[in-house]
């Protein structure tokens, strides 16, 4: 749950460095370092507690010049967030230097052994661990007069038999401080990427820094290791010796990591939505046979029509959208869906038959969770598809198919764009199911005309803006929110109250609107304001009877309702008016104001609202 880069080329490697921490911040921001070789041969070796700004200010006192270096944002898992828990760390005497994204399970074996062999521990990391083994293993190496000559083989040695000691998962570079020449790359588990310059390499833990530098990229894979000099690639398999690499072209540009005149991602990334959405659209539709069509399956019609159940695993927002492609699979498909926490399921051991497909959603393709859930339905012969967000990523390397949400890059913490693209496709999902069972060619062609209009619903929802961020004013000072929901809509207030509790520290929870009467109704007070999120439908006069319920406790209210519902204004202390949709699409436009509200509450109450404490955008660590 870290970010970790690497340069080396003729530039002054801490200006990428520097820059490309700061791209990843969001993976994690409670600590950071860099280290580099100087013109002078000397170890360069810059670490703090606290955010890369204070990097910076560290660097200004203590520069870490050279055209060869590593770096790291930390997400502490061993240790609290300290400058001497930061990463790089060093190896033996100052040998070699390490960054390292991931968890090294056996750790406290290695490093008692390590101490037994004289090495002193200057940090509670298991991370330290990597770099004394390594230069452990080095000392064991035939030593060579010439290292280049020799293809830096000993050193390529002493990595990989570090490598094959530890258990748990890595994405890490080392810098080695008498061959500055080169930088040795390792993933498993991990995401890694290599940037190819003209004479020059950029290492990191996702494509983001890379934007404006190159786009031209390589995918590290488990069990591989990268030896890059300036010059150089060569990828190098655990088991298969030199493999070759694929090298990708970058679908994004240095734009689409910037703020793009917006105060915070987030703000930027709510706003991105009707593009996004139009993007998940895009040449999926299929009008002439009023159903949709996709590239990722790699399942026949005849396997997809034998289905009789989905299960559906994820966590967080996504495991929210799960649950809207429940309501919407069996409501227009008849196929039954289950949604599964992917911590659970990965333990939970479901009787499972031949006719179940899996489905894993996760925006980062990188959460810990949602690939062991996903492995552990491969061993069991299940197929798994994949809906993710970042190309490349682990998930969908190992799916057995799946589908591109083709967002952009969602770098705010809090989910938002990846909400709404999630919840579409998925719509696509119940339409292609539905017309490989009963839906009809006539109810094929109308949903598509509704998932055609979408986006500029999405487009009259963010209207709203200024609206919601005079409510948020209103109650931004209490504590407890209650987010109230049914069918349809009660996977977007469990939504809803994830956005604020995330980004915003306030309590807040998400219920049917109707399970308030069997307890938590007793929160009810004059400061914990009830959301209600209330389209018209087929449960709204249900909804509104809870409202009354609320309201007769002296509740405040706040109800997201369809224009022109001036029934629900009546009743509710205040309204965010939304444009009326068929209920199967309703999440995606009644998100938009709660997403709105909490941005709005967290920016009034003074919350990093992009980094949020004690969070980091994907969750490696399982
Ligand atoms: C949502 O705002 C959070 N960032 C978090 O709950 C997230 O949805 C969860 O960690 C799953 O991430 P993924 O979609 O990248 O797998």
């Amino acid at each position: 749950m870290c970010g970790i880069v690497g340069y080396i080329g003729p530039r002054d490697a801490v200006e990428f460095l520097v820059m490309g921490l700061h791209r990843l911040e969001y993976r994690g921001y409670d600590s950071s370092g860099v280290a580099t070789i100087t013109p002078d041969g000397r170890f360069a070796l810059v670490k703090t507690a606290g955010r890369i700004s204070q990097l910076e200010k560290r660097l200004a006192d203590t520069p870490a010049p050279g055209s060869v270096g590593i770096g790291h944002t930390r997400w502490a898992t061993h240790g609290n967030p300290s400058d001497e828990n930061a990463h790089p760390h060093f190896g033996g005497d100052g040998e070699l230097a390490v960054v390292h994204n991931g968890v090294i399970e056996n750790y406290r074996a290695i490093k008692q052994r390590l101490e037994n062999e004289g090495y002193v521990f200057q940090s509670a990391t298991d991370s330290e661990v990597i770099a004394h083994l390594i230069d452990s293993c080095l000392k064991r190496q035939p030593p060579v007069e010439d290292m280049a000559a020799a293809d830096f083989g000993p050193l390529v040695g002493a990595v990989q038999l570090a490598l094959a000691q530890l258990r748990g998962t890595y994405g890490l570079v080392v810098l080695f401080h008498q061959w500055p020449e080169v930088l040795i790359a390792a993933r498993l588990g991990s995401p890694l990427i290599v940037g190819v310059g003209d004479n020059e390499h950029f290492i990191a833990s996702d494509a983001s820094p890379l934007a404006g530098f190159t786009d031209k990229i390589v995918y590290l894979a488990d069990n591989e290791l990268a030896v890059v000099t300036a010059s150089e690639l060569r990828v190098i398999h655990r088991d298969q010796g030199q493999v070759n690499h694929n090298v990708h072209v970058l679908d994004f540009q240095a734009a689409d990591v910037a703020k793009g005149g917006f105060d915070h991602f987030m703000l930027k990334e709510i706003f991105e939505q009707p593009e996004a959405v139009e993007n998940v659209l895009r040449g999926r539709l299929d009008h002439d046979a009023a159903t949709s069509k996709f590239g990722g399956f790699n399942l026949t019609p005849q396997q997809l029509r034998a289905l009789n159940r989905i299960i559906m695993t994820a966590c967080g927002t996504s495991w929210h959208a799960g649950l809207v492609g429940e309501y919407q699979i069996e409501t227009l498909a008849r196929l039954p869906v289950e949604v599964e926490y992917a911590s659970e399921l990965r333990y939970s051991n479901p009787p499972i038959d031949n006719g179940t497909l899996v489905i894993a959603i996760t925006q980062s393709g990188e959460t810990a969770d949602t690939l062991a859930a996903l492995r552990e339905m491969q061993r069991k012969g299940c197929p798994v598809l994949g809906i993710c967000n970042v190309v490349g990523s682990t998930i969908p390397q190992e799916t057995d198919g799946g589908f591109y949400l083709r967002a952009g890059p969602e770098i705010g913490v809090a989910s938002t764009k990846a909400f709404t693209s999630q919840c579409t496709l998925l719509a696509m999902l119940a339409l292609y199911f539905g017309r490989l069972r009963h839906l009809s060619f006539s109810a094929g062609k109308q949903i598509i005309a509704e998932l055609q209009d979408l986006p500029d619903k999405v487009r009259q929802s963010l209207k709203h803006n200024d609206q919601v961020r005079s409510i948020a004013e209103k109650y931004a000072k209490c504590n407890n929110f209650l987010y109230l929901g049914r069918q349809f809509n009660f996977p977007t207030a469990l939504e809803g109250a994830l956005k604020l509790k995330e980004i915003s520290y306030i309590h807040a929870e998400g219920y049917p609107a109707a399970e308030m009467k069997h307890g938590p109704i007793a929160l009810v007070d004059k400061n914990t304001p009830s959301v209600f999120i209330m389209p018209r439908g087929q449960v709204y006069d249900k909804v509104m009877s809870n409202l009354q319920e609320i309201k007769a406790r002296g509740g405040p209210v706040i109800a997201v309702v369809c224009e022109g519902d001036t029934e629900a204004a009546e009743l509710a202390d205040d309204i965010i008016e939304i444009p009326a949709v068929e209920e199967y699409l309703q999440p995606i436009i009644t998100v938009i104001p709660l997403q709105l509200l909490a941005y709005h509450i967290a920016v009034v109450r003074g919350c990093d609202v992009d980094k949020p404490r004690n969070l980091a955008k994907s969750v490696t660590v399982a």
